[in-house]
This record gives structure tokens, sequence and C-alpha cells, in this order.
């Protein structure tokens, strides 16, 4: 029996990656030395009744923490879930913008995708929540300060709460990531307002959910029935895929506008859309899209945008430690956010479990925080820019595909070129987490 304090960790935001983290410790049976509580800012935990995609590396992690039945019981009819042992499809891509569209590639890798609604995978998270894992709503952060009793968390209802460990898994607008760049620096609210405020990708997505049932009336050949597709055009690139065990379509109509990105969004950064502002943006192109654009319900329209890369995600005392979004928003172009942000969850996990294991006389809360970085900082920097890359391929916007994408068809060479570029991007996210996990803590 351990007789020193238990370790208070706190943890800010319980969207995926802050419930990952919850589950993802709960399973390593710590609590004669830990409590974890969960402070999130909205009512009730949701989701945006949007779609998910998960790839080997991400399925893996969930897999470890036990929640595998319960996800494959959400998949749509023909998907398997990822094993390792076999080729499968990732997703198509077809370019679009013509009567008839070409096919560009069927991207396939060991494992392949597997896509869920984003509301199931929280509801799966919830229920393998252990109950001494306590959840405060109505709590948002307004920011922390470090003191000798511990971090103080400020909330906007007015209530302190004193931890030994911070996790800002708050998201694109963390406020832990606010308080945390100012660290040492004279700013004022505003400067740090300023500093910490999300960039724009350049990209607006229309995302809404289809009736599949509606789909397949008109359309019954429907690829995104099916399977993860990506319709591609210039400047413009749809995804669209089954989800709720093929019950519904999620769908994502991607617009950039070139020379935008790095800019602020200015306004609202969501905003309800309709069917007709949708319709004219893709005039002419192929019917399985015509399909997709024509059957929606209430589109909203997201300014996509992203955290500018930070050089650290803990705080100098080691005691503050950002995951998932609030460390490293990058576009959806991957769909591997999410995806990121378990990890991000499961690794910090396993680390904190190191260090109670490896425990002299305290748990060394700022040598978690430096292994943490180590290895999350630099894999989770160079994803999220990759993500960003990912847009260009999809859209003919790189070198040597300028002259592509609407009108003129892509010669041979260049669609296997393109095929090669697309394997290459997302090869990484078949690796097992296992190596990596073993790497990090052999730096205990
Ligand atoms: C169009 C689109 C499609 C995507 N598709 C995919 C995909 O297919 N696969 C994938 O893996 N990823 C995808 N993503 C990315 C994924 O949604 C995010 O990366 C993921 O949700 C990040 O999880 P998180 O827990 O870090 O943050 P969030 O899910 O944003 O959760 C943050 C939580 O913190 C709370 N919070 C915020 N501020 C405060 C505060 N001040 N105080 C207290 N609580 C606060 C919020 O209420 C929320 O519950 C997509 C993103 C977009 C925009
Ligand atoms: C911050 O401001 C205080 C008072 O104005 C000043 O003494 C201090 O040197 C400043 N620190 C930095 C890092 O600029
Ligand atoms: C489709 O391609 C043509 C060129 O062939 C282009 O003029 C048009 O703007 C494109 N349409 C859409 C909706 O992207």
């Amino acid at each position: 029996m351990s007789t020193s304090p238990k370790l208070r960790i706190a943890v800010v935001g319980g969207g995926i990656g802050g419930l990952a983290f919850a589950v993802a410790i709960s399973k390593l049976n710590l609590e004669e030395f830990i409590t974890v509580d969960i402070y999130d800012a909205s009512t009730k935990l949701s989701q945006v009744g949007a779609g998910i995609a998960f790839f080997p590396r991400g399925w893996e992690i969930m897999k470890h923490m036990g929640l595998e039945e319960d996800l494959e019981a959400k998949l749509p009819p023909g998907q398997e879930k990822p094993t390792l042992d076999k080729e499968r499809l990732y997703y198509q891509t077809r370019k679009s913008n013509q009567s008839v569209g070409t096919h560009i590639s069927d991207l396939k890798l060991p494992g392949g995708s597997v896509t869920l609604h984003r509301a199931d995978v929280q509801t799966i998270l919830l229920k393998h929540l252990p109950t001494a894992i306590r959840c405060h709503l109505s709590h948002r952060l307004k920011g922390y300060v470090e003191t000798n009793e511990g971090i103080r968390l400020n909330f906007e209802n007015g209530r302190t709460v004193l931890c030994d460990l911070m996790i800002g898994a708050d998201g694109l607008h963390s406020a832990t990531r606010k308080t945390l760049l100012s660290e040492g620096k004279n700013w004022t609210e505003q400067e740090a307002i300023q500093q910490s405020r999300p960039l724009w990708t350049g990209v607006h997505v229309y995302r809404y959910v289809a009736d599949a049932a509606l789909i397949r009336q008109v359309c019954p050949e429907n690829r995104a029935l099916s399977k993860v597709m990506l319709y591609c055009g210039k400047n413009k690139h749809i995804v669209a895929f089954p989800m709720r065990q093929g019950e519904l379509v999620n769908i994502v109509l991607c617009i950039s506008n070139p020379g935008q990105e790095g800019t602020y969004v200015d306004g609202p950064t969501v905003t309800e859309a309709t069917q007709d502002d949708i319709a004219d943006l893709f005039e002419g192109w192929e019917e399985d899209v015509q399909v997709l654009v024509k059957n929606t319900l209430k589109p909203s329209r997201w300014a996509i945008q992203y955290v500018k890369p930070l050089d650290r995600y803990v705080s100098q005392s080691g005691r503050v430690i950002l995951l998932g979004d609030a460390a490293h928003a990058t576009g959806p172009f991957f769909a591997n956010g999410g995806g990121l942000a378990i990890e991000d969850a499961f690794f910090l996990a396993n680390i904190i479990g190191k260090a109670i294991k490896a425990q002299e006389s305290t748990i060394d809360v700022p040598k978690i925080a430096r292994i943490y970085n180590e290895v999350r900082q630099p894999f989770c920097n160079s994803k999220a820019a990759g993500s960003l890359e990912l847009v260009r391929h999809y859209q003919f916007l790189e070198p040597g595909f300028e002259e592509y994408g609407d009108g003129v068809d892509l010669p041979a060479e260049k669609v296997s070129e393109l095929a090669k570029l697309l394997a290459e991007s997302v090869a990484w996210t078949v690796d097992s987490v296992k190596l990596d996990l073993e790497r990090a803590l052999a730096l205990w």
C-alpha cells in the first residue's frame, strides 16, 4: 500500500483525446497512486454528428484498451476490423469534374480503413470509463497558475481546482495552450489570445450526413455507399464514406481558397449552409457526386483551422501537458486528428504507468513530460504538416500537377505518380505503435 498522497491528475477536455486518456490510464489499474478528474466546458459531452475514419495504428490502441469488440459491432457491412495480415482498401480516388470520372487509384495497405459515427465512438469510450473517474461538466477553463501547492485551474464558473499534473485536451481553441504559450512572456491577455489563435488552412468544408437509403434509391451503385471515396478536382475534393452500420453516408466537401493558408479567419468559423449553396459548387461533376450533393441533410460550412506548430507540448515545469488538437490540430485531410489524439493519450498514460512503477520517493512528473514531449512533439508536428500537404495532392496543386484537374485528363504516368505520392503520405498509419511505445518507455 502506497503511503504518499495520490497524484492528482486533471484532464481539461472530454473529447476523443481526453476520454481516451482516461480510459487508457484506467486500464493500468493505478487507483492506489493517482486520481483522475475530467473537466469539460459543455453541459453534456457530445460529438459533431459526423463520421470518423480509423486506420490500423489508431485501431490497434482501441483494441489494446479493450474496445475492439464494441467498435466492430458498429462497422458498416463489408468492413472488417483492420488486421495487418491482409491488404485492404484505404480509399479509392477518382478525378471527377467530368460527366464520366476517371479512376486514379485504389489505395491498398495492410489493414485498410474503417469508418464510424463519432457519437458511437464517444459512447463506447464513456462505457469503458470507470466510475472512479469523475466528469465535471459546465467547467470552462479560463487559465491556470502554477503554485507551490500545485497547479491551480481557474474555471469560468468561478471554481478553482488544484492538481499535480494537468492535461490540456481542450481542442483547437485550447485555453491551456494559451496559458502555456504565455509562460515567461509579458503578454497582455490580447497578445496571448493572438499568439495561440489558430490559423486558417485556406480550406472551407461543407460537412453533412445523407440517408444511405435515399442515395441507394437514386444511385444503387454509388461508390460511397460501400467504401471511402475521394472525388478530386482542381481546388476541390470530396470525401464520402458509409457509417452507422451503413445507414448513413458521411460527406465532406473541401474547397480551397488558394493563397489564404496561414491567414486568420474573420467572423464565425462555422455557419449554416443550404443544398443550393453546395450543388452549384460541383456543377458538371460525375453522377456519384451529383447524387451526394443533392441529398444533403443540414449542411454546415466550416473554416478549417490549424495550430501553429508548437516547439513543445509541455510547460517548463513539466506539470502541464497538451494532447490532441490542443497541441497539433491540423486539416482533416489525413482523417487522423482523432487518431493522433488517441495515440497521445495512450503514450502519456503508459509513460505515467512507467513512472509509477519506477517510483522512488515521489512520481517524477517533469520526467513524464520530458519523455512525452520527446516522442510526441516531432512526430505529431510532422504528421500534422503532412495532412496539410495531402490537400495539395488531392486537388492537383502539387508541382507537376498544376495543369491537370479540370478539363485535362491525367496521362497514365501521372496517374501512377499521384497514386504513389498518396500511398507514401499515409503509409505511417499502418506502422504499429508497439515499437514507438517501447522506445518511449526505454527512455525512462
Ligand atoms: C471535417 C473534419 C473531419 C475529420 N475527420 C477525421 C477522421 O476521419 N479521423 C480522425 O481521426 N480525425 C478526424 N478529424 C479530426 C478530429 O475531429 C480531431 O482531431 C479530434 O476531435 C481531436 O480530439 P481532441 O479530444 O483533441 O479535441 P476535441 O474533440 O475538440 O475535444 C475538446 C474538448 O474540450 C472541451 N473544451 C474546449 N475548450 C475548453 C475549455 N476552455 N475548458 C474546458 N473544456 C474545454 C470541448 O467541449 C471538447 O469536449 C476531422 C476533423 C474535421 C474538422
Ligand atoms: C516583464 O515586465 C516586468 C515589469 O514591467 C519587467 O520587470 C520584466 O523584466 C519583464 N520581463 C520580460 C521577460 O520582459
Ligand atoms: C470543371 O472543369 C471546367 C474545365 O473543364 C472548369 O471550367 C469548371 O470551372 C469546373 N467546374 C467546377 C464546378 O469545378
